[in-house]
């Protein structure tokens, strides 16, 4: 049987397995798709084990995108743009083909799920490092108005403004005063995965604005809370994105695309 993982530290509670799982039996795929934690100093050696014990492609998580990216042969050009690899495949010759899908995922998820039309509209990225990378490409491509960029570090936002701003409307503007009413905010700090929200004004939020976190569960609940505090009638974690990301690499893997409303409504259900 072919076989994935996804490589991350820590992974035992990644969702991917279950994600993959139920792909492989909607579609009829044969493949076993496994968690692997790398040691934080061993990615490179626990992928080559991988790929000469026979792995076809993997998923790649926190923290390692940015070493996935270095160690692929060749990239498609989201994950040029971005620096970062979530998605690799392994090709007949044994090279390591990277892709980049968290964008196209989150995309996905506003357009096609929460049926968000992102023309024209003010957006506000909170957030500079790999995560916020991986979606800029795709949120300039659909044709958004405005994109502005913050970041605790405001060097990481101008320096992301600076290099995908042949891409679209794109500008860095301090955390503490970023624009008022944004048309969606988009968390991508890590902010949540200790407990708290992201360091943005109250006045970036308005009823109409859709606020969203690219994390999912528990730790996408501050910045919700903070949304919802300031008035925002929506807010959104990010499991739709979570599983349309893989939906993505499970279509570049096997050439064949899942459904997914079907696996998000039951991730939920799970809790
Ligand atoms: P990831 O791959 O998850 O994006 P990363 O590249 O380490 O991880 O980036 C983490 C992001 O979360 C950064 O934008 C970081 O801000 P800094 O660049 O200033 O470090 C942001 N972040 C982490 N903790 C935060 C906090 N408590 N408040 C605000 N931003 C935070």
């Amino acid at each position: 049987m072919d076989r994935y993982a996804v490589f991350g530290h820590p992974v035992k509670h990644s969702k991917s397995p279950q994600i993959h799982a139920a792909f492989a039996s909607q579609t009829g795929q044969a493949l076993r798709y496994e968690a692997i934690e790398a040691p934080l100093d061993g990615f490179a050696g626990t992928l080559r084990a991988f790929v000469a014990a026979g792995g076809r492609g993997g998923n790649v998580t926190v923290p390692f995108k940015e070493q996935a990216f270095r160690l692929a042969d060749r990239c498609d050009a989201l994950a040029s743009q971005a620096q970062a690899v979530n998605t690799l495949r392994v090709e007949a010759d044994g090279r390591l083909h990277g892709f980049n899908t968290d964008g196209i995922g989150l995309l996905r998820d506003l357009t096609d799920n929460l049926r968000l039309d992102l023309r024209g509209r003010r957006v506000l990225l909170v957030g500079a490092g790999g995560a916020a990378a991986g979606v800029l490409g795709p949120l300039l491509g659909a044709g958004v108005g405005e994109l502005v960029i913050v970041n605790r570090t405001a060097a990481r936002a101008q320096e992301l403004a600076a290099r995908f701003g042949v891409l679209g409307p794109i500008e860095a503007a301090p955390l503490q005063a970023p624009g008022k009413g944004f048309d969606v905010v988009l968390n991508a700090t890590a902010a949540g995965l200790g407990g708290r929200a992201p360091a943005v004004p109250a006045d970036v939020f308005a009823p109409h604005t859709v606020a969203y976190d690219l994390v999912y569960g528990p730790a996408a609940a501050p910045f919700l809370e903070l949304a919802r505090g300031a008035g925002a009638a929506a807010g959104h974690d990010g499991l739709g994105m979570l599983v349309e990301q893989a939906a993505e690499a499970f279509w570049l893997w096997r050439g064949v695309r899942p459904a997914t409303a079907a696996v998000i409504a039951a991730l939920r259900g799970a809790g």
